[in-house]
């Protein structure tokens, strides 16, 4: 079914908020430099509003919704603040130079949340939240305001404080489906609800907002949309609070295929999905599932033969989006030892990174290094070399050679040796309980950087015996998490490597402390 973009359809705002919300997720916390980052890559893809953080929360939160306002151009920039005069401050304080702005006032509604968390009468919400909408709005014309837990909420209360909202001067009214409680047919009911009930609706965007709890937050957002809806918030990978909120590689794509039914498009540029998904993963560590819808790995993998044998025939009788229309390259030809500068150059764009000459010249030794070890060079090999250059920091040590005696029952007996600068240093020791551990070991005492191995992942890059692992690590030094990245067909050394490369970013972040 081919993608036919009509005029008539009714445009939907994607409001992103994976530095938010997504950034809830436990082991996705970003630096500075990765948000920006991020957003810089959201704009690229076509976001209408990034929910850049919550600016009260802690300095780095500030810092980070300050510099994005500041420095990211071409979508609105959001803060989130509670209804809390010192919160819309500070927001507005973190926003002030956007290119265009939107402070986001939250406050909850639903009984659970009134006689428990806030102690609150239905009559004193309606106040705190005219009153917050009002304050923001003596900073900034766009202002959105979620009543948190909106589908726990009796209905005809749910409809006055939206309403009042509205009157006090809330531009986009969100409807938050915060404990992912939902079910379509009931999200759909709420938001027809919401159109028919509240008379000044016309006046604002009405908005969704779905966690993943029961495995239903897109199905959610669709049913939403499917009723009126104009906004819908989403994440990169789907990334949020506990299971997550509504994806938004996901969202845009089932109102792209299915604009037939839906009538309705968003401005995402949808080539942009694949590399936006590969960065959010490669700088929070999480990985996305293989067969994660849209993006993941095998997301448009025939592996039956009647599949194979169709696709041969005519590639929609088993295919409903093309990968190329979500930023996978057209075709996974293999490179190999013989292939050239150009043709390894002309590869990386295609699949969406734009590499400067230093750049391609950095990734084209490191290929030819990987050629002599891997017979075939898939994309997913280059990519993963791509993200280890475009990652790295400045490294302090780096591994010269590592030898491990193991066996069943056995201390391992580790020599290592790493390089600083000219300098090299080795060290001898029996420890650990396997042969990455004690690695590990080693390399902390060569560097005497002390920390605390908090997650530690493999995977194969492609499939083959011969395939890459890359290795993803997080550790802890000094109640601070650092992230660390490697990639070998050998998947001691992939441990190895990634592990130096958190140690690395302990020494960049404590200027350089340790050996
Ligand atoms: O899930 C939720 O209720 C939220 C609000 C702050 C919008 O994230
Ligand atoms: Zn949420």
């Amino acid at each position: 079914m081919a993608h036919n973009p009509e005029t008539s359809l009714r445009p939907i705002v994607i409001f992103d908020t994976t530095l938010r919300d997504g950034e809830q997720s436990p082991g996705a916390s970003m630096n500075l430099a990765e948000k920006m980052e991020v957003a810089e890559a959201l704009v690229e893809l076509g976001v209408d509003v990034i929910e850049a953080g919550f600016p009260i929360a802690s300095p780095g939160d500030f810092e980070a919704v300050r510099d994005i306002a500041r420095n990211v151009r071409g979508s609105t920039i959001c803060g989130l603040a509670r209804c809390r005069q010192e919160d819309i401050d500070r927001a507005w304080e973190a926003l002030r130079h956007a290119e265009r702005a939107r402070i986001h006032v939250f406050l909850a509604t639903s009984p659970i949340h009134r006689d428990h968390k806030l102690k609150m009468s239905k009559d004193e919400v309606i106040e705190n939240v005219v009153a917050c909408v009002q304050r923001a709005k003596n900073y900034c014309g766009d202002i959105e305001y979620s009543p948190e837990d909106a589908t726990r909420t009796e209905p005809d209360f749910l409809c006055q404080v939206i309403e009042a909202a509205i009157a006090a001067g809330a531009t986009t009214v969100n409807i938050p489906d915060t404990v992912g409680y939902a079910t379509p047919a009931h999200m759909a009911e709420i938001v027809r609800d919401v159109r028919n009930r509240v008379p000044n609706i016309d006046r604002a965007v009405l908005s969704i907002h779905c966690h993943d709890d029961l495995g239903m937050a897109v199905a959610n957002s669709l049913a939403a949309v499917e009723t009126g809806a104009g906004q819908v918030e989403c994440t990169i990978n789907g990334l949020g609070e506990r299971a997550g909120n509504c994806s938004l590689e996901e969202i845009v794509m089932a109102l792209r295929t299915r604009h037939d039914h839906y009538r309705a498009a968003t401005g995402i540029h949808t080539r942009r999905l694949v590399p936006t998904s590969r960065l959010v993963s490669n700088i929070t560590g999480l990985q996305v599932q293989r067969n994660k819808a849209i993006v993941g790995q095998n997301a448009f993998a025939h592996e039956a033969g009647i599949h194979q044998d169709g696709m041969l025939k005519e590639r929609t009788t088993y295919e409903i989006m093309q990968p190329e229309d979500v930023g996978f390259s057209t075709s996974d030809l293999v490179l190999g030892k013989h292939s050239g500068r150009a043709a390894l150059a002309d590869r990386a764009k295609a699949m969406g990174y734009s590499l400067g000459r230093e750049q391609v010249d950095i990734l084209f030794d490191q290929f030819k290094l990987l050629a002599d070890r891997k017979k075939e060079i898939y994309d997913a090999d280059i990519a993963a070399l791509i993200e280890q250059q475009i990652h790295a920091v400045s490294e302090k040590w780096t591994l010269d050679s590592y030898k491990v005696l193991c066996g069943t029952g056995q201390v391992p007996e580790v020599t290592l040796r790493l390089r600083r600068g000219d300098e090299k240093s080795t060290v001898s020791m029996a420890c650990g309980d396997g042969p990455i551990d004690a690695i590990f070991l080693a390399i902390a005492q060569v560097t005497g950087i002390p920390v605390v191995c908090k997650d530690f992942n493999v995977h194969s890059v492609t499939v083959g015996n011969d395939a890459q692992g890359e290795v993803l690590v997080q550790v802890e030094h000094n109640g601070q998490v650092y992230r660390g990245r490697g990639v070998s067909t050998d998947s001691v050394e992939a441990s190895a490597k990634a592990f130096l490369n958190a140690i690395n970013r302990v020494a960049a972040l404590t200027n350089g402390m340790g050996r």
